[in-house]
């Protein structure tokens, strides 16, 4: 199992096996199954996978939520190996991502940036945009695998490259869901076992929202989801949105052959949870 922790030994490396194809998953760690399936897809259809595990200071809003984010390099690093030692592990301390300067660029994003998660976690995207523009210099990767989980942030690495002509191809992922339909995430970590059964109930409403879509009016979808959450003393909600899927942007109305996705954040014991569903 190869780890680098200095992008310096990992171009090396990479550069050495003369592959013709790369396949790249970046993450934050604390892998779970919803990290390790993007890994299968890019293993069968690239030479190379390389993952990258690196808690992206910048991208964080709230010093809280990054302190608190887990860090588990140690199983993560078991995790991959049991799925394949031949994935390329990318593991860096901030220095070597950032330097001396741990500071975001700035981006236009055609005010993808500006919606749901960019207007409740400022500058998150100008983090997301920073590391992901750094790692597919050092990386050079084929094809990278994002999930649908953060579908905002798949429309904006998809922004990135075209913007900036990188030549990878960006594939979207679908959402690996528990059992009990609650969304996979490192996040998931913080929650007691009670927070885990109740949490479903977010997955609940945009199923509903889904069954419902086109038989109510889009404001009456918004304000079922708000009554929901505000009569459940376990959640706040950050917001629920529905949205053209292309731009992001709010839905007022349905449009005739235009694509909607529905969108929420909410908090459950100080815990931010995310999820998204396509609607039709
Ligand atoms: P992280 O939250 O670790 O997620 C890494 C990748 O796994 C992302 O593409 C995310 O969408 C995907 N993912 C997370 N949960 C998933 C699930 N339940 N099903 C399918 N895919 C899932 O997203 C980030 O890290 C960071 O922003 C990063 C892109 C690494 C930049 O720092």
């Amino acid at each position: 199992m190869l780890i680098f922790n200095k992008k310096a030994d990992l171009i090396d490396h990479l550069q050495s096996l003369k592959s013709s194809s790369i396949g790249f998953v970046p993450t934050m760690g604390a892998l779970h199954q919803g990290h390790l399936t993007l890994m299968n897809k890019a293993m069968s259809e690239n030479d190379i996978t390389v993952v990258s595990i690196f808690v992206n200071p910048t991208q964080f809003n709230n010093a809280e939520d990054l302190a608190k984010y887990p860090r588990t390099l140690d199983r993560d690093v078991e995790k991959i190996e049991h799925l394949s030692s031949k994935i390329v592990i990318y593991a860096p301390e901030v220095n070597d991502v950032y330097g001396d300067n741990t500071l975001s660029e700035h981006f236009d994003f055609d005010g993808i940036e500006d919606q749901m998660e960019g207007k409740f976690r400022k500058g998150h995207f100008d983090g997301v945009g920073t590391v992901l523009k750094r790692f597919f210099e050092i990386v050079k990767p084929t094809n990278a695998y994002f999930g649908e989980k953060d579908f905002q942030q798949l429309a904006i690495v998809k922004k990135l490259v075209s913007k900036y002509n990188i030549p990878v191809n960006i594939i979207g992922c679908p959402i690996h869901r528990e059992h009990n339909g609650l969304a996979m995430s490192s996040r998931n970590e913080r929650l007691t076992e009670e927070n885990k059964e109740e949490a479903t109930l977010i997955s609940r409403t945009l199923y509903k929202v889904r069954q419902d879509f086109g038989t109510k009016s889009l404001q009456e979808l918004v304000a079922e989801v708000s009554e929901v959450f505000a009569n459940n003393p376990h959640f706040t909600l950050e917001y629920f949105e529905i949205a053209n899927a292309e731009t992001l942007l709010t839905a007022t109305e349905i449009v005739e052959g235009e694509k909607y996705q529905a969108f929420i954040a909410v908090f459950i014991n100080n815990v931010r949870l995310i999820d998204t569903i396509s609607l039709n």
